[in-house]
């Protein structure tokens, strides 16, 4: 437990001190990330499995060796290799692993609310790595630790989330995020990637056009196009989107000079960004959310699970 919190689901359910918490211990394991041994026993003897029914390169990877790290024992598992091929069910597939007396399971799954379900046929810690077009806790806090890295505080930091918002998880987790901190957040897209009530999100500002809000913004957050989840051609095609909605070498000179970028990944280059944004030196922070991904989930884990009780057990 986290002072009263079981899971990690919902970002909204955490304060804006509990969130500074979690970035204030991945921070802690920043330090030990950067170790020549990288791992402390703050977690040993307990077991986290990862149920991951959906493709993922970085949330796996880094939850993966974020319990490596923390010397838990992990188990990889779900997707096609799993008995649910058979036609196995996710509640009889989480009470089969609940025999195993497991204590964390980390679920990414196509089906929004599918962590939710879990909580409720298992005893143990739930963490949402994903689920449908719903939410994506840790990539939030992950994404919020990059930004007070570079930006020191969130009050009145004016922050623009562009793109494929309809579709996106990581909105329906990073926009409470910003606004339980105290940032201001314009929300950017065409009419057809916008939610139907765009102020269900909790943002501040709704723009249409990126090239009107770009000079204003500290943070440009360039959401994926979300071509798995895309129904109805929202946009007549890539290269429109590009030339309206995409961060390109051309529109940076609207920016401000201290203005960052971030991206979830992966990226989807010609669309959201193109390679000169995507990869520039000063103002891209891409890999910075890469490697902050395994620092927040580090510290979610040992939140969740008490090692906090027994200190970083260095
Ligand atoms: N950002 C994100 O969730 O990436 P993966 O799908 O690769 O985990």
């Amino acid at each position: 437990m986290f002072n009263n919190h079981k899971h990690l689901i919902d970002i909204a359910e955490y304060s804006d001190s509990e969130i500074m918490r979690i970035l204030e211990t991945a921070r802690l394991f920043s330090e030990v990330n950067q170790r020549r041994i990288k791992k402390v026993p703050t977690l040993k003897g307990m077991t986290i499995v990862n149920m991951f029914n959906e493709p993922s390169t970085r949330t796996r990877s880094s939850f993966e060796l974020a319990e490596k790290r923390l010397s838990a024992d992990s188990l990889n598992f779900g997707g096609s290799s799993t008995s649910t091929v058979k036609g196995e069910s996710l509640i009889d597939t989480v009470e089969t692993l609940n025999a195993y007396k497991i204590d964390m399971i980390i679920v990414r799954d196509k089906h929004a609310g599918a962590p939710h379900i879990v909580t409720q046929h298992s005893p143990a810690a739930v963490v949402d790595a994903g689920d449908g077009k719903h939410m994506h806790p840790t990539q939030a806090l992950l994404d919020l630790y990059t930004i007070w890295e570079h930006k020191k505080s969130f009050e009145g930091l004016k922050v623009g989330v562009v793109g494929d918002i309809a579709h996106s998880r990581v909105c329906g987790s990073l926009i409470p995020a910003l606004k339980i901190m105290g940032a201001e957040v314009t929300v950017v897209a065409p009419q057809t990637l916008l939610p139907a009530v765009p102020s269900v999100l909790g943002a501040d500002h709704v723009s249409l056009s990126l090239d009107d809000v770009l000079p204003e913004l500290d943070v440009m957050y360039m959401l994926r196009i979300q071509n798995e989840r895309l129904e109805g051609a929202p946009f007549p095609n890539i290269n429109e989107y590009h030339r309206l909605f995409g961060l390109t070498r051309d529109r940076e000179r609207l920016m401000k000079p201290d203005a960052i970028v971030c991206h979830p990944g992966p990226i989807n280059r010609g669309a959201e960004l193109d390679s000169y944004m995507a990869d520039h030196p000063e103002r891209s922070v891409i890999l910075e959310q890469v490697y902050a991904g395994i620092c927040v989930r580090m510290a979610v884990l040992y939140l969740l699970l008490g090692g906090a009780d027994n200190g970083l057990a260095s």
